[in-house]
């Protein structure tokens, strides 16, 4: 049998996907308004990386688990240039990256604490689980827990990274600056603020976990808009169109200063990286710089005028945003009504539904979904 992961499989199967419809074993085609699962940021069958991923130059070895090659070094570069990190660390899902990321900041500063938010999610390794907000999922991990602390963005949860931070014991704090998983909760500046200056006076650094953002508020990291940088960012899910796995930890030279101070990390797998990867990703950065970004504008506005229109009020930002239905039953109702009768396709997140669309959706489709939403609830 195939053991269902998070939850039990749904009872319908996807047969196929085209620009932002998904088929159905029977017979539906309906809008995907999540982009698969926040990866597919140029939409299904998009032909310059179906080019890429027919062209046998992409497909040679090696991967950087065995050595370097042109691609990564471009890869390198052009991330450098967009991001303002000069270097990076390749790995193959989110939850890798996040791994790293933390074993990273454990081995330079071991033994410490590693502090997370509540409603957060990191991922499904054990690692990533433990770093996640929701009891469930920390419980689903090995991981020795009191190396772990969870607190809310809030000034409760200052305060406690405070009295750590005070006794040099905090190593990091991983965050994302929208919990995707959350419900798109955006975490407040005043939080940020004092967390940086917090930083400031005491030893341990930030990991913004963008693994979700990534270009969906219309800038390449949504920590942008933090008051100051964070050490080390890891990125995933769209950065390869969603058409290979491939997620990436960049750091700034002080992080990787101490790096070479400790020595081999031992990261890294055997796919990571690999020419084909990183075709993909570098082209993920073109046809954003193109008119993704532009597009990223026009659906981000369009998605705000709609739910102003509608009356309904959006978490998140660009074009990661979600709606809160009040319960995990409603949300559930209401994404089988929206498909049922409407033709869109939409998972629900706890009580909310996200709206997490590729560059395919139209500004009809999007008025379609608050229109629709407005009528169920
Ligand atoms: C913010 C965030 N971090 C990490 C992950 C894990 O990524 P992956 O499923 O590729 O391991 C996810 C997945 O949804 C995520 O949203």
């Amino acid at each position: 049998m195939v053991i269902p992961q998070y939850w039990e499989f749904p009872p319908y199967r996807i047969i196929g996907g085209k620009q932002c419809y998904l088929e159905f074993d029977d017979g539906r085609s309906l809008v995907d308004l999540n982009s698969g699962y926040w990866q597919y940021l140029f939409g299904y069958r998009h032909e310059d990386f179906l080019k890429i991923l027919c062209d046998p130059d992409s497909h040679r070895p090696p991967s950087t688990f065995i050595s370097l090659h042109e691609e990564a070094l471009t890869l390198n570069a052009i991330l450098a240039d967009r991001t303002g990190f000069p270097h990076v660390q390749f790995n193959t899902s989110g939850s890798g990256a996040v791994d790293t990321a933390v074993r990273m900041v454990d081995q330079l500063r071991p033994g410490r604490k590693i502090i997370s938010l509540r409603n957060a999610f990191h991922g499904s390794n054990a690692t990533a689980l433990m770093a996640s907000g929701f009891g469930f999922m920390r419980k689903a991990s090995f991981v020795k827990a009191d190396t772990f602390v969870m607190i809310e963005a809030s000034e409760e949860g200052i305060g406690a990274i405070g009295n750590l931070a005070r006794k040099d014991e905090v190593s990091c704090v991983i965050l994302e600056p929208i919990q995707g998983v959350g419900g798109c909760y955006v975490i407040p500046h005043e939080f940020l603020a004092d967390l940086f200056r917090l930083r400031r006076e005491h030893d341990f650094l930030i990991i913004a976990d963008e693994i979700s953002t990534f270009a969906r508020t219309g800038e390449i990291l949504a920590s942008k808009e933090w008051p100051s940088s964070p050490d080390i960012v890891c990125l995933g899910k769209g950065i390869s169109g969603g058409f290979f796995p491939i997620s990436l930890v960049l750091a700034t030279d002080e992080v990787l200063e101490h790096h070479q101070k400790v020595g081999n990390f031992f990261y890294g797998n055997t796919l990571a990286a690999t020419p084909l990867a990183c075709k993909l990703v570098m082209l993920t950065f073109k046809l954003l710089f193109e008119n993704g970004f532009t597009r990223i504008r026009t659906l981000s506005d369009s998605i705000e005028a709609s739910a102003r229109k509608h009356a309904l009020a959006l978490r998140g930002r660009g074009i990661m945003c979600a709606i809160d239905l009040g319960t995990r039953k409603d949300a559930e109702t209401a994404s089988k009504t929206l498909a049922d009768d409407f033709g869109l396709f939409s998972i629900p997140e706890g009580r909310y539904l996200s709206l997490m669309p590729s560059l395919e959706v139209t500004e009809r489709h999007i008025e379609d979904f608050f229109s629709a939403l407005s009528s169920v609830r």
